[in-house]
């Protein structure tokens, strides 16, 4: 199995603009771009396993996909009956939004995903769907991948999402887009807005009002979509991180969305002691510009309310807090235990094995600040638990295992980690 040994970080001063391409954003282009007429042009396309298997699911469809390296061209002529199965491997994303997107198209379709995946609930996209008259399927009942689909006619509806969760968004504004009549959807707190973004830019009739959607069917295809990714916010957060735990550093990170629904945790990060300061430089679906954080001593926090937009950052927040000084709790998280590994459990390992004092709820933790200590930690297959601890290393040094994970999101991690400290990576 594969291990990093990370050494502990001298103070470091710099700019980084290859932090990854946005995995949301990347996944929704190539699939919005089946509903487009004409070409879609990508640029800056995260091209990391989770990304390029929706890439791969979306020429299974049938769609024309021209890869030059640096842009992808898509265009479509209508979603056609694929001959293998769709494997989005870890990407639960992936796998919501084809539920979507393939509930209404012709054919029968098959979904799987790796033995992470397998084990996530699909409940919370196939039960809506199926209400408005989806024919779809799966292990236990509809809530396990493999799922199989058989395109059908949607009734229009007004569904009321009991979590706030832009992956089941997504899902059924995708499946609104081709359903009989004008649909709403309400969730409980908002969750990230891409797809509402991208879709209205691409021209489709849909309405926000507060924390209900309206979506108008589509009369004809949408313009194609022409976008360039910005840098990913959960995985630039690491780098945030780093800066913020190692004294005297400083750190610019740039061209990254600052989509107020994805910054949140750079503003927890504030709000615990560190200078950060955003500079917007351009908007085009999405506010895009500079994020720049400086050392400062942290104190502990308590997050408890939009949680949906620092849902990602947890992990490595809880590292900063973990250094910070008082107790810091994490509140309403609930949905962590259901991420890419069981995040409460992980992270409460993670830190209790690196000497830190951890109560764990069922809705998250509380960790009183102290000092890390050097330890061996395991990633549990889970790309941000990993890329986490890999961090707290800059602190103390860390030994992490089974890193092969870290290629779902963030490929480059390793090649930019190494321009602040020293790193031995080991194994296959
Ligand atoms: C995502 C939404 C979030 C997030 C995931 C990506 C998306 O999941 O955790 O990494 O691209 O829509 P939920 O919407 O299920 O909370």
């Amino acid at each position: 199995m594969s291990k990093v040994v990370v050494s502990p970080a001298e103070k470091f001063s710099l700019k980084i603009s290859e932090i990854a391409p946005d995995k949301s954003i990347s996944h929704r282009s190539v699939m919005f771009a089946m509903l487009a007429e004409g070409t879609s042009v990508i640029e800056n396309f995260l091209r990391a396993e989770d990304t390029m298997n929706s890439l791969q699911i979306v020429k299974n469809l049938g769609a024309k996909v021209l890869d030059t390296g640096d842009k992808i061209e898509i265009s479509s002529d209508g979603i056609q009956e694929s001959f293998e199965v769709l494997d989005c491997g870890n990407s639960g994303t992936g796998m919501r939004l084809f539920c979507g997107l393939l509930s209404s198209a012709n054919g029968h379709f098959v979904l799987t995903g790796d033995k992470y995946l397998r084990s996530r609930p699909m409940k919370r996209v196939t039960a809506p769907l199926k209400d408005i008259g989806a024919q779809l399927d799966g292990r236990n009942n509809g809530d396990l991948a493999p799922l199989s689909i058989r395109g059908a006619s949607l009734e229009a509806f007004d569904y009321t999402s009991k979590i706030a969760s832009a992956q089941v968004k997504s899902c059924m504004i995708l499946a609104a887009l081709r359903a009989n009549g004008v649909c709403t959807y309400t969730e409980p707190e908002l969750s990230r807005d891409h797809t509402e973004r991208m879709l209205k830019g691409m021209g489709a009739a849909i309405e926000v009002n507060g924390l209900t959607t309206t979506i108008h069917p589509m009369k004809k295809l949408l313009s194609p979509l022409s976008i360039r990714v910005p840098a990913d916010p959960s995985s630039a957060f690491f780098f945030a991180v780093a800066a913020a735990i190692t004294e005297g550093s400083d750190i610019t990170l740039e061209g990254v969305t600052l989509n107020p629904t994805r910054i949140e945790a750079f503003k927890a990060l504030e709000r615990m002691g560190a200078n950060i300061s955003y500079e917007m430089k351009e908007n085009k679906y999405e506010p895009i510009g500079d994020i720049r954080v400086q050392y400062a001593p942290l104190n502990g926090i308590v997050v408890e309310e939009n949680i949906s937009w620092l849902i990602d950052e947890l992990p490595a927040l809880s590292i900063a807090m973990a250094t910070a000084k008082g107790e810091s709790i994490v509140k309403n998280a609930e949905e962590l235990r259901v991420k890419e590994s069981d995040r409460i459990s992980t992270v409460v390992e993670g830190l209790r094995s690196c000497g830190i004092t951890v109560d764990e709820y069922e809705d998250g933790y509380k960790i009183t600040g102290g000092k890390l200590s050097s330890a061996q930690v395991d990633s549990d297959g889970d790309h941000r638990i990993a890329m986490s601890f890999i961090v707290a290393g800059l602190q103390c040094g860390m030994e992490v295992t089974d890193l092969e994970c870290i290629n779902t999101s963030f490929p480059n991690f390793f090649e930019l980690l190494q321009k602040i400290t020293n790193i031995e990576i080991s194994g296959e």
